[in-house]
């Protein structure tokens, strides 16, 4: 392998701060760019001022630099079909192709496509025409999802507790265009129950290596109420996630997975991310995503005993093998992810944040920044919807969510707002 490793990191969040993080630490890390990263990236990586869904942007600075891999946090580049136009120009790089990336980009074709592999799934139907869709709620009285068909930045799913919810829920992504042309279909489920958990694999070539599972708080306030947000919070492992649960999630989900998209012709290269359920009638996918969740990746990041950058660069040469081991530290990792009063709405940015030294000091945990930018003082000012996903691990997860929570106490801007009960799942079953 060449001695070190030029690298080009795209995305700007939490996660792709904990992904910069974790390859610096690397031997075989040179420099890392980071398109456009944000003010906590930039204390370990280069930013440029290159917007993730710039792919032109992108595929030049790749060129320009000569870098020897990219890897990209966010979904959106790759729906747009980033790693084909890297893979044109002979970059490597370790992510899902614009054909695979329609696991994430349209609900209704990933639906279609889980249909033929026969997995486990809620009832569903795909429609393009509001009235029909409003036909089939009507006929339909008991509770369901209405989701906006395209990519909507995690938020087009609109979970109905009755038919006037649904009906007005197909309004709003139909008619009003709340997630723009992403709502143009819709798929409306059959809404489950259960506890939720998101499990993260590397698959390269039907080389399946999964990585241990995490739960992630998707809705804005405590006790999970509220609008859904990218996620404000994250823990690993999950306690009601049996082992068995683990190795049907391989088995009965991933391996008829990669069958079923080599029968459309699709390989499968990258991070595949099923969204799953716990209900009881067994472990049901709600999506599937190409990349890592955030803050899924920080709580990741934080448990690996292996050298992520080896990996990585394994994969986008083709080299993973069923004998690749990752391993893991035990105990358990924790995110707190503290957003601007109003998130995921509007919010105000520019404020002061104060803490972070007091937070950095406290053991084992680190403070990723997922929305953050340098003020007029060359202090760290707010800039985003969430601003700092605050990370740590421990021997369990009590004590992890504790050291979490102690960092997050100490930091502080006008508006900052997070949840004050991440893991009351994992507490509750603790006790
Ligand atoms: P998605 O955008 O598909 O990730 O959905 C966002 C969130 O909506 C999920 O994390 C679930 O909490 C909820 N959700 C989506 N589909 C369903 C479903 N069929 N049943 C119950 N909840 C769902
Ligand atoms: N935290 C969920 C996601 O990244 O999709």
């Amino acid at each position: 392998m060449a001695s070190k490793l030029k690298l080009l990191v795209i995305g700007g969040g939490g996660r792709e701060h904990a992904l910069v993080w974790k390859l610096a630490q690397s031997p075989l890390a040179g420099q890392i760019l980071c398109a456009p990263g944000n003010a906590g990236i930039a204390q370990l990586a280069t930013c440029v001022p290159i917007k993730a869904n710039d792919l032109d942007g992108i595929v030049s600075l790749a060129q320009q630099e000569q870098v020897d891999l990219v890897v990209c946090g966010p979904e959106t580049p790759l729906i747009a079909g980033l790693t084909d136009r890297l893979h044109a120009a002979r970059i490597p790089t370790f992510g899902p192709s614009e054909a695979a990336m329609q696991i994430e980009g349209s609900k209704g074709w990933a639906r279609g496509l889980m249909v033929k592999a026969n997995l486990p799934i809620p009832e569903f139907e795909v429609f393009n025409d509001p009235h029909e869709a409003e036909a089939y709620v009507r006929a339909h009285p008991g509770p369901l999802v209405v989701k906006a068909d395209g990519e909507a930045a995690g938020k087009g799913a609109l979970v109905c507790d009755d038919t006037d919810g649904a009906v007005e829920a197909v309004r709003r992504i139909m008619v009003e265009k709340a997630f723009g042309a992403a709502g143009e279909r819709v798929v409306i489920e059959e809404r489950l129950e259960g506890e939720e958990f998101s499990a993260m694999a590397f698959l390269q070539d039907g080389v399946i290596l999964p990585m241990p599972v995490s739960q992630d708080h998707k809705r804005a306030y405590d006790g999970d109420k509220g609008p859904n947000t990218g996620g404000m919070g994250a823990y690993s492992p999950v306690p009601a996630v049996t082992e068995e649960m683990e190795h049907e999630v391989v088995d009965q989900i991933l391996k008829p997975l990669v069958g079923a998209l080599a029968e459309e012709g699709i390989t499968y290269n990258g991070i595949i991310f099923p969204g799953l359920m716990i209900t009881d009638k067994g472990v049901k996918i709600i999506e599937f995503n190409g990349r890592f969740g955030d803050p899924e990746a920080e709580v990741l990041v934080a448990r690996m005993d292996f050298d992520l950058l080896e990996v990585y660069h394994a994969a986008a040469h083709g080299e993973l093998t069923d004998a690749t081991t990752l391993a893991w530290k035990p105990g358990a990792s924790a995110c707190v992810v503290m957003a601007s009063d109003g998130y995921p709405g509007d919010y105000e940015t520019g404020k002061p944040i104060s803490g972070l030294e007091d937070a950095a000091r406290v053991e084992d945990t680190v403070v990723f920044h997922s929305g953050t930018a340098i003020g007029p003082e060359g202090e760290f000012v707010t800039a985003g919807g969430r601003v700092l996903a605050v990370t740590a691990w421990g021997e369990n997860g009590p004590k992890a969510l504790h050291r979490a929570y102690e960092a997050v106490e100490k930091i502080t801007w006008d508006g900052a707002f997070y949840r004050k009960d991440i893991g009351h799942r994992l507490l509750k079953s603790s006790h």
